[in-house]
């Protein structure tokens, strides 16, 4: 296994919910991090944490939070690509604006923010990615809008394993269910303290983070109730 020593994790998301979970618990394991969000005053900066504005849906956005990260920590080992949204999009809605914006800030944000850092994972030589996908990455519910970003965020991170794989970089796209952020706070399908907590995510992240080249893991669905197809 990897230890936290020396390395630099960007996350994006930082703000809060699960990318804030994953903060607290890499902080506390002795990482450094960068936060990546929107407003960087919602996580207070020290010797270990960098705020950075990090706006997905903005160019240039994703350069310049890695340039500030390697310019303070000079390196960067890990990403975490935490931010999303998911509006809901059905087949038959009329209009696309909330599917352009899901693209924007679930797929191409990851995407953007790996490109950038890509030079610096493979430095590392231990360069790791976690994508937060979902089951939606995996199989289509009622928002099928969500499902077609989240599956997309699954084939990028099938991309960067095989275009990184040489230099080291392993990544992982990281399925749960329902967890118990923002993001679900109008669910009624199941009460919330039976999702998973945003607390045990991080735990999975920074095993997954600290895992050995020779022990990838690729895909990583979490439950928080049974589904028949998965
Ligand atoms: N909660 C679930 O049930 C669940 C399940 C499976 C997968 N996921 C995925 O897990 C990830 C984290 O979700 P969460 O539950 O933590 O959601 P959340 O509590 O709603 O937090 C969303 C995060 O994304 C950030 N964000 C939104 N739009 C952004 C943009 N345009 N640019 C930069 N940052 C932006 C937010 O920043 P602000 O504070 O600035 O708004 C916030 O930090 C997402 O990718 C989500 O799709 C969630």
């Amino acid at each position: 296994m990897l230890t936290a020593d020396g390395r630099v994790v960007m996350i994006s998301g930082a703000s809060r919910g699960v990318g804030r979970a994953v903060t607290d618990r890499l902080l506390a394991s002795g990482f450094k991090v960068s936060g990546g969000m929107r407003d960087p005053s919602k996580l207070p900066g020290s010797d270990d944490v960098l705020s950075c504005r990090f706006e997905a849906e903005e160019t240039g956005s994703a350069e310049a939070w890695v340039a500030q990260t390697v310019e303070r920590f000079g390196r960067i080992d890990a990403i975490v690509n935490a931010a999303g949204i998911n509006p809901k999009v059905k087949v038959l809605d009329q209009g696309e604006d909330e599917l352009d914006q899901m693209w924007r800030v679930n797929v191409k944000g990851p995407l953007r923010v790996i490109r950038a850092a890509y030079p610096h994972l493979a430095q590392s030589g231990n360069g790791r990615v976690v994508n937060m996908g979902s089951l939606s990455s995996k199989r289509v519910a009622s928002n099928v809008g969500y499902a077609m970003s989240k599956f997309a965020v699954l084939a990028l991170t099938h991309g960067i394993r095989r275009e990184g794989r040489d230099v080291g970089i392993r990544a992982t796209v990281l399925c749960p269910g329902y967890v118990a952020t923002d993001m679900t706070v109008g669910e009624t399908e199941i009460p919330r303290h039976e999702m998973s907590q945003p607390e045990d995510i991080a735990v999975l992240v920074e095993t997954l983070i600290n895992l050995p080249n020779n022990a990838a893991i690729s895909e990583m669905l979490v439950h928080c109730q049974y589904e028949a197809m998965l």
